[in-house]
């Protein structure tokens, strides 16, 4: 079995242009291939910390003193720091999502493909399942996540089924939840209408747009002068978020409004206004070559931005 095939690896290694004794953070070490590759550029005082909130990635720790693993979410990397006296770093990287462990053998219900329980969970220590907001949530809520986590179209038709089935029976596995879907999917690209429906749940069960919020806002102080952030994503929320965040462009509205980490669900550009102090260092988003897609189809969607810290 193997645990995840890391994606756009040699890009996102160039892209952290790695400084041989430098400090540098893996936020989401998975099944460590990107951590391996950043050990394999770093020299003796090198340091390399690595975070993961889903404790099968403890499985794969490297054994390497230059490397140190946190099981702990991203969204608190900043006090993990501080806890362990690192002020400043010179290279972020973060490959959000889920691993293909967790879609294929962790049994907590990431992929539509499987008969399991809908649990979704990465940290299962703590309270949310998928189980939970699909029986608990009001319609209301329930059309806010496939609409915005999934660009589900016209997902109150979803809700309304959703409604109707847990009225008799409680929804407890991904068969139940495509028995709902069953009705109302489309024909052509049914595989992706589920694909958003499980995705756009999974997004709200681990709270990852907050999650990506809180880590953005910490990385402008915790960067050194010219360290690199990489981040790829997976789902178009996520990269307009990151977008954002580089370029440090609120929008009008934004600005209107003066918000800060703001709830305008209507805008969808409005995510966040950030105080950012990076500068993109492509122009253009990077994607997976055609190779790496034919060799592994899970990279078929990532997109990677990589930005350098100025001193303004
Ligand atoms: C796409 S995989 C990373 C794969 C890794 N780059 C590799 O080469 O094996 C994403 C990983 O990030 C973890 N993760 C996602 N969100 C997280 C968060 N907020 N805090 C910590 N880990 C997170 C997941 O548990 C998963 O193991």
């Amino acid at each position: 079995m193997s645990y995840h095939v890391p994606v756009l690896l040699k890009e996102s290694i160039e892209g952290l242009a790695i400084k041989p004794n430098g400090t540098y953070l893996d936020l989401t070490y998975g099944g460590g291939g990107h951590s391996g590759e950043i050990l394999k550029k770093l020299e003796e005082k090198g340091r390399l910390i690595a975070f993961d909130q889903d404790s099968a990635a403890q499985a794969n720790i490297i054994k390497d003193k230059r490397f140190q693993y946190i099981h702990g979410n991203f969204r608190f990397f900043g006090n993990f720091l501080r806890y362990y006296n690192i002020s400043h770093v010179d290279g972020i990287l973060a490959d959000l999502g889920v691993s293909g462990f967790q879609f294929d053998f962790s049994g907590r219900g990431f992929s539509f493909r499987k008969d399991e329980k809908l649990d979704m969970r990465m940290n299962t220590g703590t309270r949310s399942t998928a189980e939970e907001i699909l029986n608990n949530y009001d319609s209301e809520n329930l059309t806010r996540i496939f609409g915005q986590y999934g660009d589900i179209h016209k997902p109150d038709r979803l809700t309304n089924n959703i409604i109707r089935f847990r009225e008799k029976k409680r929804i407890r596995t991904t068969r139940e939840l495509k028995e709902i879907v069953g009705r109302i999917k489309p024909s052509i690209n049914a595989n992706k209408y589920l694909a958003k429906i499980f995705q756009s749940l999974r997004i709200e069960v681990n709270k990852e747009k907050e999650a990506l919020i809180e880590m953005l806002n910490q990385i402008p102080d915790i960067l050194n002068r010219n360290g690199r952030l990489v981040i790829i994503s997976y789902h178009s929320l996520e990269d307009r978020i990151v977008k954002n965040f580089i370029r440090n462009h609120p929008t009008p509205k934004a600005m209107a409004d003066g918000c800060q980490n703001c709830n305008n669900e209507s805008n969808k550009d409005c995510l966040t206004r950030f105080k950012s102090n990076l500068i993109p260092v492509n122009k253009k988003v990077i994607v997976p070559s055609a190779d790496e897609i034919r060799k592994n189809n899970r990279a078929r969607s990532a997109k990677m931005r990589i930005a350098e810290k100025v001193i303004r």
